[in-house]
């Protein structure tokens, strides 16, 4: 990670779960990191607690990514406070247990808003600030496996599957802009499967689930955070595109998987 070290990351959705894991590895890592969520007390907990375990720089901001305003406020932020972003983490994300059939408008719109437009507004921030800068950059996408084989999951979820559909093509089609625009930036897909986070928590409540998360075999948000650091570790002249991790189910003394009953 020296390559990284001194450089800036933006995380989205840093307040809980995977997000806060990943500010945490990026900061021990040694890179300045923007971490922002709508619950800046969170945020700002997490900073200090960075700060007090091992003199990690981590900068909090309330954003709400439904609101494209918020977002280029932080990025305007980066830019006069810390000269730019250099690698930016795609994480928030929101899940909504209902039916598409039976499914509200509003929440449709808050799925494509969170998971998919923000992603889109955040990566061509990225890529412009590098441009600006002639720099390398690196934009993560924290997609699922929801996003690669929909027809696992049979519960409702209403358009988190086909949010995450987005996310996988979007993440192909940034690639091939920025390998014809020849900028040096990379992007890495990260698809896991069940994570256990306030995420997974409330959608097994929600869905009536009988989920014993002690007897499955489920992912923690720190092997999401190793990934991550791998994905950006790797030198300078590989790109992993597609990172998927799921639990080792072989493992698994209940159904491996809840969400396909
Ligand atoms: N858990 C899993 O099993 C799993 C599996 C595959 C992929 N993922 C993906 O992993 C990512 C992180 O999820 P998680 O499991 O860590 O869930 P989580 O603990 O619920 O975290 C979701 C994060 O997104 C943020 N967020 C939601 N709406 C937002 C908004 N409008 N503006 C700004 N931030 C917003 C939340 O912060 P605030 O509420 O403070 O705004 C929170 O920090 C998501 O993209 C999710 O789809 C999760």
């Amino acid at each position: 990670m020296d390559r990284w070290e001194g450089k800036v990351a933006l995380v989205t959705g840093a307040s809980s779960g995977i997000g806060t894991q990943i500010v945490n590895a990026l900061a021990k890592n040694g890179m300045k990191v923007i971490a922002v969520a709508r619950r800046l007390a969170k945020l700002e907990e997490l900073a200090v607690s960075i700060k007090s375990e091992f003199n990690g720089k981590v900068y909090p901001m309330a954003c709400d990514v439904q609101k494209e305003e918020e977002i280029l406020k932080v990025f305007k932020w980066a830019e006069e406070e810390l000269g730019g972003v250099d690698v930016m983490i795609n994480n928030a994300g929101v899940m909504v247990n209902e039916p598409i059939i039976e499914g509200s408008t509003e929440n449709y719109r808050k799925i494509l808003d969170v998971n998919v437009l923000a992603v889109a507004i955040c990566s061509r921030e990225l890529v412009q600030s590098i441009k600006k800068r002639k720099v390398a950059g690196h934009i993560i996408n924290i997609n699922s496996v929801a996003g690669h084989y929909a027809e696992m999951i049979t519960m409702p979820i209403s358009l988190y599957s086909a949010s995450k559909y987005a996310v996988t093509a979007m993440s192909t089609s940034l690639r091939h802009e920025i390998t014809k625009a020849k900028h040096d930036v990379k992007v890495t897909s990260i698809s896991p499967g069940m994570v256990d986070t306030e995420m997974l928590r409330s959608a097994a409540i929600n869905l009536g689930l009988d989920m014993d998360l002690e007897s499955l075999t489920i992912l923690k948000d720190t092997d999401i955070a190793d990934a991550v650091i791998y994905s950006l570790n790797v030198p300078h002249y590989v790109q992993i595109c597609e990172v998927i991790i799921t639990p080792h189910e072989a493992l698994a003394t209940k159904n491996p998987r809840p969400f396909s009953k």
